[in-house]
């Protein structure tokens, strides 16, 4: 979602304000600015792309200090002007600020503060935020802006990370957490804050990690953390674990394409070291603490949501039959607020690859205070949901830029394999059987090289289908949540309409839709109810469907049903999402590209959705 970047130092600020924006531009805006104390404040805003507002500076001339703020927003109170865009400014004594997330309380305080004489140009929250610090901002009676930010922190609810400078005090940055994540990068003599790693990384591996109510003033000379009541805290000056070539596109032409081909390394990645295959075990470091309590669970609940909950899904039908414990997985925002039941020995696993999504986060939260002991299952090391629950697993597959999630997807579902055989070993199976499902587990990263070898076939198969408005994905057993997958993939950097779903459920309704020449993407592997999906088939056929199938090698009764078939090796069935979802990332990927889309900037999106 939104996006900050600061910069206190030597340097001029804006080239590095600039560069920040665009390395945040995969989070998802629709407007963006930023704002540069050189004396006076300068401030410009656009509505559009990153580079819409650098033409604009380039325009203006001048922004030449070496103090500033940026952000790119994307929009929740107010519709997308440049008026909503940040920074906004206070009107009395010289305030700029930045804001991620939602003040829930701005209408009231916007009642007050006009009563004060203040006047908005906006329609936002964060205009409230900047007016309130203005109206608290008193040097004479000592009240700087650090002192101004905290008291100003202490009357708002809801969610922010911010990032405030002050025409009265030049050489003060102030930054303050609870909710949004803000990290400082400590250089040589120069700060850089950013939402996010890919903000600060090309200036700095050095950050603090910002805790919910830390505020941090920050001068070219050092900084000092405190609460919001002005106590000194301690604050850890931290390696970032990200490489600047991680987040470069090299030679690809879109992040989402190299994620779909890093997908075999990054598993590798996911796996190494977790496998003993000698004695059938997982060695999991971040949950060998909570062995016993796991392994005595009654009831594993995974909360998720988008991507992650249909990985979570396939963790379900993982836990149930490899570990034999019931499990269930749920949308994180319902599970939030339907008031759970959490009984002794409920476990609660957040499945999140930013772990910032503030409805997983805040189910993880609503779980911890019923009792209930939780796991992360994260990639963003040090997010806030890794930092929150008890133990967990990362994924390990590196930074995941693009807004359509794919590594991180393969790299879940892997994990909660890790996850179920760790249970599993430890409770039941016999060392033989988690040894050769260990193998299997083995052998993904090889049998995906296999798939993405068959990229431009399955570019020819997108094309001939590439007009078609809607589509159906299904799929049976532990592929039901990876026809899912494959229908959010599509619709969300395509555009085309798509459901996924159980393949039993198209005769309950779905099959009504089914027209000449339709496309229905079949999840057809040879798996327990492999016949029925050849049914399934029939089906849709005799309904004038066109069925392309993704099933095994070797499988010579499929192509005589299906117009087309994409081929993927056989592994052992609970392991076969990790298969089976590359080719529907791939036709995702092309019916994009084809329609002229913006792969990695889809409409509307956000890549990690920190609002509710
Ligand atoms: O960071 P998270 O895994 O918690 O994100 C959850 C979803 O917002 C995310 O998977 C989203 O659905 C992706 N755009 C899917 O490609």
């Amino acid at each position: 979602m939104c996006g900050i970047v600061a910069y206190i130092g030597t340097k001029p600020a804006k080239p590095i304000l600039l560069e920040g924006l665009k390395r945040l531009e995969y989070r998802g805006y629709d407007s963006a600015g930023v704002a540069v104390l050189d004396g006076d404040l300068s401030v410009a805003r656009a509505v559009g792309r990153v580079s819409v507002l650098e033409d604009k500076l380039q325009q203006a001339g001048g922004f030449g200090g070496t103090l500033g703020i940026a952000h790119t927003r994307w929009a929740t109170h107010g519709s997308v002007t440049e008026q909503n865009a940040h920074p906004h400014r206070d009107d009395r004594s010289g305030i700029a600020l930045v804001h991620n997330g939602t003040i829930e309380n701005y209408a009231s305080l916007r009642k007050y503060l006009e009563g004060k004489g203040h006047t908005f140009h906006s329609e936002t929250d964060t205009e409230v935020l900047a007016m309130l610090i203005g109206e608290l901002f008193d040097p004479e009676r000592g009240i700087d802006l650090e002192k101004a930010v905290q008291a100003a922190l202490k009357e708002i609810s809801g969610a922010y990370a911010i990032a405030v400078i002050c025409e009265q005090e030049p050489d003060t940055l102030v930054v303050a957490r609870k909710g949004s994540p803000l990290i400082v990068g400590v250089g040589n003599g120069e700060y850089i804050v950013g939402s996010d790693a890919a903000a600060i990384i090309a200036h700095t591996a050095q950050a603090i990690t910002l805790d919910d109510y830390n505020v941090v003033k920050v001068t070219r000379d050092g900084f000092r953390t405190s609460n919001l009541d002005n106590v000194s805290l301690d604050a850890k000056i931290q390696q970032l674990e990200i490489d600047l070539e991680e987040i470069e596109l090299g030679t690809y032409s879109h992040y989402m394409q190299k994620e779909i081909f890093e997908q075999p390394a990054s598993i590798r990645n996911t796996l190494r070291g977790r496998l003993d295959l000698s004695e059938g075990r997982v060695v999991l470091g971040g949950v060998s603490n909570f062995a016993k309590e796991l392994i005595k669970s009654r009831r594993i609940i995974l909360a998720a949501q988008g991507t992650a909950l249909h990985a979570g899904m396939i963790g379900e039908y993982m836990i149930e039959e490899l570990a034999k414990i019931p499990a269930e997985c749920e949308f994180a925002s319902e599970f939030r607020y339907r008031n759970p039941i959490i009984e002794e020995g409920t476990v609660v696993v957040a499945v999140s690859q930013s772990g910032e999504t503030i409805d997983t986060l805040y189910a993880l939260q609503e779980a911890k205070d019923r009792g209930a002991l939780t796991l992360g299952v994260v990639n963003v090391v040090g997010s806030t949901i890794a930092r929150e629950t008890d133990a967990g697993v990362y994924l390990r597959v590196g930074p995941e830029i693009g807004v359509a999630s794919t590594k991180a997807f393969t790299g879940q579902v892997a994990v909660l394999a890790m996850l179920s055989l760790f249970l599993a070993r430890r409770r039941f199976m016999s060392p033989d059987a988690s040894t050769r499902l260990l193998k299997e587990l083995n052998l993904i990263p090889e049998k995906i090289e296999q798939i993405l070898t068959q990229d431009a076939t399955i570019k020819a198969i997108t094309q001939k289908y590439i007009n078609r408005e809607n589509w159906l994905f299904l799929g049976r057993g532990v592929n039901y949540p990876t026809a899912m997958e494959g229908a959010l993939k599509l619709k969300e950097i395509s555009y085309i309409h798509a459901e996924g779903m159980p393949a039993a459920e198209m005769k309950h309704g779905p099959i009504a839709l089914i027209t000449d020449g339709m496309p229905v993407v079949v999840i057809a592997n040879r798996g327990a109810q492999y016949e029925k999906v050849l049914s399934n088939i029939e089906e849709v056929r005799s309904r004038g469907g066109h069925v392309i199938a993704i099933a095994n090698e070797g499988d010579d009764r499929i192509g005589s049903i299906a117009e087309d078939v994409i081929y993927v090796p056989e592994t052992a069935e609970p392991l076969s999402p990790m298969l089976t979802v590359i080719p529907l990332q791939m036709m995702a990927y092309h019916a994009a590209v084809l329609r002229g889309h913006d792969v990695d900037k889809p409409r509307n999106l956000a890549k990690s959705v920190t609002v509710e």
